[in-house]
């Protein structure tokens, strides 16, 4: 089945994780609300996806995560208190999350049984349709239009659309790795898929990271897949499935992304992101990076 360009129109977001990496700052406070700079990691995901034409957007939340939706909800109270201090720059922020929030739609996990039982929930939503997902706690610089090329690609290829990422080998172990032979510049045809391999065993070092764009035929495949890696039911198992098949909705294509991406979910990764975000903050950029080279002169230019 082969869309029209343009015409993937719904992102699933799982933001159930337990964010175990992160504790204790995520113990009360869901990691994908940690602030990078001045917005959550999380607004700036919903940006990248609605800049990327993804107008429906569903997050697949759990216990614990109920300010998320609040962040998306209109704070009249708030705006409020800052239109009648004339404060209209800190208003329009406040408003600016209500506005993304009217085509955001949430459903429950129940469970935090792995990504692929996140994205199965999301079944009744999209329907029988292509659909990205974004991981809720990796960011893709803003400047750096993976999604969109994603897209097209699935426009192009028809399948399901992986974004990848050389890593080094030593750190296989974090991600899902793939088998890939190359296709073009920046494409890849991916033949296997291994979840968090030892480094020795990793087929290649393409890290899968954040960014999906899906077949629907992947809920077939995620309802037979058995939990896997660390006991649970992972996305990758169930992309294999579809790279190995035949017929519609099979194949699997990589994007392999080469641009800025910061994973917040990691403490050393999130000050990484914090630090590059402040640095070309339009308001706060100046005065940080002045504040940077002080501190450590020796550092190249931003
Ligand atoms: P991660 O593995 O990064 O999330 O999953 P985690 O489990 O919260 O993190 P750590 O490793 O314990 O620190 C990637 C994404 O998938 C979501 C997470 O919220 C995150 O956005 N996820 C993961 C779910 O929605 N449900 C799950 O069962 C697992």
């Amino acid at each position: 089945m082969t869309q029209r360009a343009g015409s993937i129109r719904k992102a699933v977001i799982p933001v159930a994780g337990l964010g175990t990496r992160f504790v204790p700052a995520t113990k009360a406070v869901p990691k994908e609300l940690l602030p990078v700079v001045d917005r959550p990691a999380i607004e700036y995901i919903v940006e990248e996806a609605v800049r990327a034409g993804c107008t429906d957007v569903l997050m697949v939340t759990g216990r614990g995560k109920g300010a998320i939706e609040d962040h998306f909800d209109q704070a009249p109270e708030l705006q409020g208190a800052l239109e009648a201090k004339g404060d209209d720059q800190r208003a329009g922020r406040v408003g600016r999350s209500s506005e993304l929030g009217r085509d955001v739609h949430f459903v429950r996990q129940g469970e935090a049984l792995g990504l692929g039982h996140a994205v199965l929930r999301g079944r009744a939503h999209v329907g029988d349709e292509p659909f990205a997902v974004l991981l809720g706690d990796d960011m893709i610089d803003e400047e750096d239009r993976l999604l969109e090329r994603m897209l097209q690609v699935q426009t192009e290829r028809g399948g399901s659309v992986v974004a990848l990422m050389e890593v080094p080998p030593e750190h296989a172990d974090r991600y899902g790795c793939a088998e890939a032979t190359p296709l073009g510049e920046d494409l890849v045809q991916v033949t296997g898929l291994v979840e968090k391999p030892a480094p020795e065993e990793a087929p290649s070092n393409l890290a899968v990271i954040g960014r999906y764009v899906l077949h629907p035929r992947i809920f077939e495949e995620l309802e037979r897949t058995q939990p896997g890696k660390g006991g649970e039911i992972q996305l990758t198992d169930a992309m294999l499935a579809l790279a190995n098949a035949d017929g519609d909705g099979a194949g699997v294509t990589g994007v392999v992304f080469r641009g800025r991406r910061y994973d917040t979910g990691d403490r050393l990764e999130y000050l990484k992101a914090v630090v590059q975000l402040g640095e070309r903050h339009p308001e706060l950029g100046e005065d940080f990076r002045a504040w940077l080279q002080d501190r450590v002169p020796a550092r190249g230019p931003a």
